[in-house]
This record gives structure tokens, C-alpha cells and sequence, in this order.
């Protein structure tokens, strides 16, 4: 029998910042490999992803740049989407077992095995911090035709050339820092695929 793959739907995403502040992320927190990461929103990021994998089900999330995992675990909250985390290298994550994350040690762009249509949710989070990666990333997302919502990581004044990188996206964008992480967060309506808004 083949496997029925469900397209992401169009969503209307409300961010309830109370809603945000007030999400219980403790089980994620006991088996991520650094708890000092995981603070209030407005610290960290991890409890607006964990927020974000809920507007979506039955879908896949890309995670990239998994470190030690702290990210791929705050986005698989929702346990019926299934996260994908990569990076270049492997820095212990792979110890954390869950079972909707899977981690893989290389770049997302070579990763056949994906269905785009499947695919809800983009994380970005790469070294070095100069906003060319993230640039590359999202051109070929764009080839492949691809929508959705992207997250981009360090979007503030510490890191100008991500700044910068950020100034210049055209699709929709939120800077989302305030329930995000302090060095800043934005939210990508890439290919205004959604309705998102605040609350
Ligand atoms: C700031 S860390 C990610 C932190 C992580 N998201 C977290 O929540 O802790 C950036 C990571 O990006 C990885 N990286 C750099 N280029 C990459 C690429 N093209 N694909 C995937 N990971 C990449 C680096 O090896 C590094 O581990």
C-alpha cells in the first residue's frame, strides 16, 4: 500500500504570547543536554517553537543546525509532527532519544529523501552568524517552490550581518524577539503561505 502524504494546509496562526510564556516545556527541559538553555520566552526561543509546532499537525520540521538538540526537542512538542534535525557535525545529540526527532549529519539541500509538500516549519540556526548560509538556504527553498513558515535565529543587533540578512527578506516577516530568544527571533511567512498574526 503507498504511504498518503498530506500537503501542509493553509493556516491561520495566532501567536498568543501569554499563551507562549505560559507553555509547559519541563518534559523537553529534563532530557536536553544543556537545561541553562531553556529560560522564560523572551530569554530563550524554545517555548515559542514548541508554541509553533502546535498550529501544525501531521507534518514534518526541519531543524537546522541542531548543536546539541536544544531546538529539535522545542519543536517537537507537538509529537504529531515529526522534527528533522541536521547539522555538519555531530556534537551529542544524537544521544537524546524521542521518537518523532530524527538527527542527520549533513545539509538539509542534500537530503533527497524529503517531501517539501510535507513540510510546515524551517528552523535556521547556522554558524557563522553572517547571514550568507541563511541567505543560500532560502534561495533554494524558493527554487523548489516551497511555503511556509521559516524561524531565523539571531536576528538582533549583536549579529549585523544576520540583521542585515533579516532588513532584507521581502516575504512577510515578524520579529517575534519579544516570546523569542534575546539575541532575536523572526518568523518568515515564506511564500505568504499563511495568516499570522498576534494576540
Ligand atoms: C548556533 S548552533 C545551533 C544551535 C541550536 N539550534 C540550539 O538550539 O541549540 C549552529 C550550528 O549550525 C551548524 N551548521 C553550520 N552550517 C550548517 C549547515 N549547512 N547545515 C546544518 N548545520 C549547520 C553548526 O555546526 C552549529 O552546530
Amino acid at each position: 500500500m503507498s504511504e498518503t502524504i498530506t500537503k501542509v494546509p493553509d493556516t491561520t496562526i495566532v501567536l498568543k504570547k501569554s499563551e507562549i510564556r505560559n507553555l509547559d516545556v519541563f518534559e523537553l527541559e529534563s532530557v536536553s543536554l544543556n537545561a541553562n538553555d531553556w529560560l522564560s520566552a523572551g530569554q530563550s526561543e524554545y517555548r515559542l517553537y514548541a508554541y509553533l509546532s502546535t498550529c501544525f499537525n501531521d507534518s514534518v520540521i526541519l531543524d537546522v543546525g541542531t548543536r546539541v538538540g536544544g531546538s529539535a526537542l522545542a519543536l517537537s512538542y507537538n509529537e504529531n509532527n515529526r522534527v528533522i534535525s541536521y547539522d555538519l557535525v555531530e556534537q551529542g545529540a544524537s544521544k537524546i532519544v524521542k521518537d518523532n526527532i530524527e538527527f542527520k549529519i549533513q545539509d538539509f539541500r542534500e537530503d533527497e529523501t524529503l517531501n517539501y509538500d510535507e513540510i510546515s516549519i524551517i528552523m535556521i540556526d547556522v554558524d557563522p552568524h553572517d547571514g550568507v548560509q541563511e541567505v543560500e538556504m532560502m534561495e533554494f527553498l524558493n527554487d523548489k517552490g516551497w511555503k511556509g513558515i521559516i524561524l531565523l535565529d539571531d536576528i538582533g543587533p549583536a549579529w549585523p550581518e544576520v540583521q542585515d540578512m533579516w532588513d532584507a527578506i521581502e516575504d512577510p516577516t515578524i520579529d517575534v524577539t519579544e516570546v523569542g530568544h534575546m539575541s532575536g527571533t523572526g518568523l518568515v511567512n515564506f511564500g505568504s503561505k499563511h495568516t499570522v498574526g498576534w494576540e
